[in-house]
């Protein structure tokens, strides 16, 4: 029995010396010493032996199972620790090198304009309000004052939506006007900035374009407060506190009397010539640029979204936002601002 104890230890010792892996010695530890392996064989075969014999087989066979034990645990450290080693030389990395910037997009000029828009308009206690691209005949036209059989449909070459029956992509933001109004009581003070589409495409329109609407309603609004409020307006968007506006009578649906706004041409300052006396392009030398439409905001709209027209009066006006990012930031063609070329958009 005692040899046979003697010659199950250096059979496992030697197995463990030449195991690879920690799977090869859970499978030894579970052959040799679990407990259906050897020595749990001899431990129960012990109360077959005499008393003295009990003691030394015993004895040797414990002594034999935990100097195997610690050999196998040895051995699991020691394939750990070679682990490590090897992670170490092939996983390693450079915490020095310096990091490469992943490449992000660059915010495009017209929506930096219309975040300044915003803020401008803020300031004066214009609240921002949004509609859908996609508008319906009944907000784009009707609400508006352009029933189907009004020329003034002709002003606005529209994109109908074949299969969405009187579904249009707004000609212009004039329909969040109206979805305000129906969803809020006066006074109300708000702009509305973003897309609108027609059917125009040349070197000087984009059939898909920008618009900023505003609309002011309450008790005793007037056209003063619009020219105080356009004005202030554009000396904050061009920055430049010299500019001037004038009204001129218009036509639209809308609003009565109907008015288009222009301003000093920033450029000359008004003048119709450059310091150097050349002539100015961008206002033809007539010193002033058409800007915005704009009116009182006629009373069968007011009606139309159950407000009372005889109490309340406001303005409305309409500008397009792109020849206005043009002449800011000095870009002379349209397309530059579609194309979305990022050389052209991280300029500004
Ligand atoms: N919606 C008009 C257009 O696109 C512009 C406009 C004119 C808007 C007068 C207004 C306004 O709010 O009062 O041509």
């Amino acid at each position: 029995m005692q040899s046979k104890i003697k010659s199950l230890k250096k059979d496992v010792l030697s197995a463990l010396a030449s195991a690879k892996t920690e799977e090869e010695v859970r499978d030894l530890e579970i052959k040799y010493l679990g407990r259906k392996g050897p020595f749990s064989e001899i431990m129960r075969g012990l109360k077959d032996l005499s008393d003295d014999e009990k003691r030394t087989v015993g004895k040797l066979a414990n002594m034999t199972k935990i100097e195997l034990e610690t050999a196998v645990h040895a051995k699991f450290a020691e394939l750990e620790g070679a682990m490590m080693d090897q992670i170490a030389d092939t996983e390693w990395m450079d915490i020095t090198v310096p990091g490469k910037k992943p490449r992000v997009g660059h915010r495009h000029l017209i929506s930096k304009f219309i975040d300044d828009l915003e803020i401008i308009f803020g300031r004066m206690g214009f609240q921002v309000a949004e509609g859908p691209d996609l508008e319906t005949e009944h907000y784009n036209f009707n609400q508006l004052n352009i029933p189907a059989d009004h020329p003034a449909r002709d002003m606005q070459d529209t994109f109908w939506l074949k299969n969405l029956k009187d579904s249009v992509l707004r000609t212009q933001t004039s329909p969040v006007q109206i979805r305000y109004m129906e969803a809020n009581e006066p006074p109300i003070r708000i702009v509305s900035m973003g897309k609108t589409f027609r059917k125009d495409s040349d070197a000087t329109h984009s059939p898909m374009f920008h618009q900023c609407e505003g609309l002011m309603v309450g008790e005793n609004i007037s056209i003063a407060n619009l020219k105080a409020v356009m004005t202030q307006a554009l000396q904050q968007i061009f920055e430049d506190a010299s500019i001037k506006t004038r009204f001129r009578t218009s036509y639209f649906p809308f609003v009565e009397p109907g008015l288009e706004i222009d301003c000093t041409c920033p450029i000359c300052g008004g003048v119709g010539k450059l310091p150097d006396k050349t002539p100015c392009r961008l206002c033809k030398q007539c010193g002033w640029l058409e800007i915005s439409g704009a009116g009182m905001v006629h009373p069968q709209v007011l009606e139309n979204v159950g407000y009372d027209s005889k109490k309340l009066t406001g303005f409305a006006f309409g500008m397009g936002l792109d020849r206005m990012v043009m002449i800011k930031y000095r870009v002379n063609h349209l397309r530059l601002l579609f194309e979305n070329d990022l050389r052209f958009i991280a300029q500004f």
